[in-house]
Parts: C-alpha cells; structure tokens; sequence
C-alpha cells in the first residue's frame, strides 16, 4: 500500500529510518535475499529502504514495536465505510490516532471525504502529502498557528478550521486579510466536553454570522464532538449522544432559520459511529476505528455483548520481549513508560495478566497464583489503551499477516510541538 517513494519521504523527513538505530541509512553492507534469523538490525533496516519484506517475521524485529494486523485493519475499514454509507452520513477520519499516509491512503480508498486533524501540523503534513479536505479541529490561536493556518488556507481552499470564540475570530479576520485570504470556517459548539465549543444555540449562531458577513471567510457549519463517545451500552449512548448534540442541532436550526449556508454539522467518533447520522451530524470524524484501543473493548455494541465492541476488530498491538524474571509472580518486559504502557492495556492471549510500568525502559507483567504465566524470553502482543498516545511514542508500524511482515508504514508528525 506503501510505495517506496512515499516511505522515504515521509521517512526521511521525520528521521524516521536512522531513528532508533544510528546510521542505518547510511550504509549499504547488506545482502540481497531473504533475512535469515539472526538478521542484523542494519539489514532489517536496508531491507525496509528497499521495500523487501521477504523472510522478515515478527520474532526478529526490535521491541518494543507496533504492529498492525493488516486484516483486521481492512475489516476495520470496510465496516466503517460500509455502515456510513447505509447511514448517508459522510467520513472524515481523525488522523491523529494513526499519523500515517498509508492508513489515510485506505480511507480515502474507502471513501472518505477528507480528513481530520487535531494539531496544525497534522493538516499541514498531510496537505504536503497531497491530500484534500483536511478539518483542524481546534482554533488557531496565537500568531505561529494563525498564520499557519491562513498560509494552508491560502495553499489548499478545501482545507477548513473551527473557531468557537469572538475574540479569535477578529484575529483570523484581521490575519486572513493581511494576507489575502479566504478562509474556510466552522463554529465549534459545546457538547459536553469541557474543553472546547461554545454555547449552542444563539450565541453559535451570533458568531455563524459574523463568519458569513466576513468577505475573508466562509461559513461551512458546526462542529460538535460529543462527550458520550465511550457511554457504555448501546441504548445510553444513543440516548447521551442525541441529547449532548442539542446545542448543535439549536445551532444549525436558528441558522438555517437566518438564511445562513450550514453545509457541514461535524463530529462523532467510533463509539456513535452507527448513531451519529440520528443525532444531526452530516459527517463522521471517528478515528480509533481503524485500529482500536482497549478503552473501546467494553462499551458495548448494538448486538448487546459487553465484553467485546465487536463492530472493529483490535487491530494494533506493542509487540514485546520478557526479558528478567526473579520475582513470584512478576515478569519484566521492554514495554515501559516509554513504550506507553498503561493500566487499561490488555495482552492478547493472557488477558489475565496485569499490565503496570517499572520505570522508563521497564514493563512489568503481574498474574495470581495459579494463573498461567510467560517466561523470560517469550514475546507478547499487547493492545494498548490509549491510540493516540502509543503512535506518538513510535516511528513506524510494522505491518503483518500472521507472522510475516509484509509492509511498513512510517508514523508522521510525532512528539516535538512544531511537528505534532
Ligand atoms: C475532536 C475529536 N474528533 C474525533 C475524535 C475521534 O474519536 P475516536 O478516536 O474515538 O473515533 C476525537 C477523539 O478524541 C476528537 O477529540
């Protein structure tokens, strides 16, 4: 899915290949052919450059890693297209949990009309990249994202922000016409996280017409991302959902009522995903769907099976190695603070096994008497809990099919503020 060209560049551009092993790039001492088991991690990376994934399985690569179960992947894929095409509701997928060319590549393949971005540079990543449609989802505010987000603006007419705020809104207007532009602009309205939106209703409709009235702007309609995404059972997330989105559909309604354009109501997310065309919303900005974390396995679906949301399959795991065992009842892995490990991670296979971090570089594994345990050496998958803070933490996924590594995809725009 990856070509070549796109991995180098993307690579390159973030340092990607020579990050966790020196001068990998730079040499060229490797043999052609597939890698045999005690490939050299100088190989493994040469072999990547050229795209040769021949002989490469999951027991010779670094831990700890990402990997991506490419067929769950593309069944996450498939149902989100499918069902939001039954729902007439359109997909713009949230970047931010994937950071990756290859994955935005296969939902726009499946349709999607654009995507989302929570940071400037996510937009502008994925704009250089080529492509259409990019959301920014929280207001450029302060002089380095104002004028980042008119240069896009101005760079890509399809590209669009949100803005929930007067005083912002004279800095954009005064920002958008030093430089000539028209930008593109949605009201964020409140729904029940208290983080961003404003009030709904007249307020929104207040600020919807002072975009519509700019000769720099373009008024596109509301955004409104709902606080009840991880309600848990299928019915109270509805019933939260419809209710948190009441503001918007206020908002939408007074300016539909003023003769005002509202060609966008946004939000939604994996949990609302087969709701949130009932709730007023024109398009979806899910985005853990096309991998999944664990803070999704027990929200309960539609079929009423609260062990497992059974719509999207978990499709990314940390790959890692158990390495020191002295102690009853717990084991040490790589899969630390750095990796990301967290409480709410779940280890495939061993669910039973508890997940803690015994410092930076330190996993710790723990089980109860009785209970089966891995030893030192073995390697396990684990689904982490949090997507959007275990891709930061990574440079590349490694792609599988079972055992075999068929693809990489690097992991763009991580960590440092100017490139996150
Ligand atoms: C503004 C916004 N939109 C969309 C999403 C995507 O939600 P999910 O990853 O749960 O599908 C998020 C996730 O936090 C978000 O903050």
């Amino acid at each position: 899915m990856t070509t070549r060209r796109d991995f180098i560049t993307a690579g390159a551009a973030m340092g990607v290949l020579a990050a966790t092993h020196g001068s990998a790039t730079t040499t060229s001492t490797a043999k052609a052919g597939p890698c045999l088991a005690d490939c050299d991690i100088m190989e493994l990376n040469q072999r990547i450059i050229r795209r040769d994934f021949r002989g490469i399985t999951k027991d010779m690569l670094p831990t700890p890693c990402l990997i991506i179960d490419l067929d769950a992947f593309h069944h996450n894929i498939n149902q989100m297209a499918t069902t939001a095409k039954a729902n007439k509701i359109n997909v713009r997928p949230h970047v931010k949990v994937h950071k990756s060319l290859a994955v935005a590549k296969a939902q726009r393949d499946a349709g999607a009309i654009g995507l989302t971005c929570s940071t400037i540079a996510e937009a502008e990543l994925f704009s250089d990249a080529g492509f259409k449609g990019m959301m920014f989802t929280k207001q450029p505010v302060g002089r380095n994202n104002t004028q980042r987000a008119i240069a896009l603006s101005k760079k890509d007419p399809t590209f669009m922000f949100v803005c929930d705020d007067n005083q912002v809104f004279d800095w954009v207007e005064e920002a958008a016409a030093a430089h000539h532009a028209r930008v593109r602009v949605l009201v964020s309205v409140y729904a029940g996280l208290a983080r961003q939106g404003m009030q709904g209703g007249q307020p929104a409709v207040e600020l919807a017409k002072r975009i519509d009235g700019s000769k720099h702007m373009k008024f596109e309609g509301f955004m409104a991302y709902s606080g009840a995404v991880h309600t848990k059972t299928f019915e109270a997330r509805r019933k939260a959902s419809y209710e948190s989105l009441a503001g918007a559909r206020e908002s939408r309604d007074l300016a539909l009522k003023a003769g005002l354009p509202v060609n966008i109501m946004s939000g939604g997310a994996t949990g609302t995903y087969n709701i949130d065309h009932e709730v007023g919303l024109t398009e979806l900005q899910a985005g853990t769907y096309c991998f999944m974390d664990t803070a999704y396995f027990t929200i309960g679906g539609r079929d009423g099976d609260m062990e497992r949301y059974n719509d999207f399959k978990p499709a990314l795991t940390v790959l890692t190695t158990m390495d020191s065992q002295y102690h009853p009842n717990l084991i040490s892995s790589d899969y630390g603070a750095k990796a990301m490990a967290g409480r709410g991670d779940i280890v495939r296979d061993m669910p039973w096994l508890k997940v803690g971090n015994g410092g930076a570089e330190y996993g710790a594994l723990t089980w109860k008497d009785g209970e089966k345990f891995p030893k030192i050496g073995d390697r396990l998958e684990i689904y982490p809990s949090s997507l959007d803070m275990s891709t930061n933490a990574y440079d590349r996924y490694y792609v599988a099919q079972g055992d075999k590594i068929v693809d990489v995809w690097p992991i763009m725009g991580r960590s440092g503020a100017a490139q996150r």
